[in-house]
């Protein structure tokens, strides 16, 4: 059902998923460190989404009697100077989703694979809210600057973040 070529692209895909997530455990491990509790809480369901999105192509894989073949991963990237920075490279990072996601669509268009176009479809409208959600965080953190109080009151807004499993 899904050509050598396509399996190929998905794995690559799953390897990124797992990555974004390691990504994101990072970032919480920052927030852990600068006693900022909602921010690490954020990264820690931003972490499980990415968990999800790897476990969605891996099943897809399965499904369609392809082979998941897991790769290796960088170590990812340790040190932040503030919350600011860190949310900036976590739109930085779902830009380069959005941009591999739309290269995994435009081969399964190529490809004429309907069943992968309908599959990638909700990718793509996730990586909307993913960078959707960055962007605000941003907008806000610029918003308050060096204010310790606004800081806080962001942080206590991102604690209230949950999982929600993929439907
Ligand atoms: Fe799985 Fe944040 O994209």
């Amino acid at each position: 059902m899904l050509s050598k070529k396509l399996i190929d692209a998905i794995n690559d895909q799953i390897q990124f998923e797992y990555y974004s997530a390691f990504i994101y455990k990072a970032m919480q491990a920052y927030f852990e460190d600068e006693d900022l509790p909602g921010m690490a809480n954020w990264m820690d369901i931003q972490f499980q989404e990415e968990m999800s999105h790897a476990e969605k192509l891996f099943q897809f894989v399965c499904e369609t009697g392809g082979r998941v073949l897991l790769q290796s991963m960088e170590t990812p990237h340790n040190d932040y100077n503030s919350p600011l920075h860190i949310f900036e490279e976590a739109l930085r990072h779902e830009q380069i989703v959005t941009a591999k996601i739309n290269d995994l669509m435009d081969l399964a268009q190529q490809e004429k694979n309907h069943a992968a176009q309908i599959f990638l479809q909700w990718f793509v409208t996730e990586q909307i809210e993913e960078e959707a959600n960055a962007n605000h965080i941003i907008a806000k953190l610029k918003r308050v600057k060096e204010d310790g109080r606004g800081l806080m009151m962001i942080d206590q807004e991102l604690a209230k973040r949950v999982f929600v499993p993929i439907a």
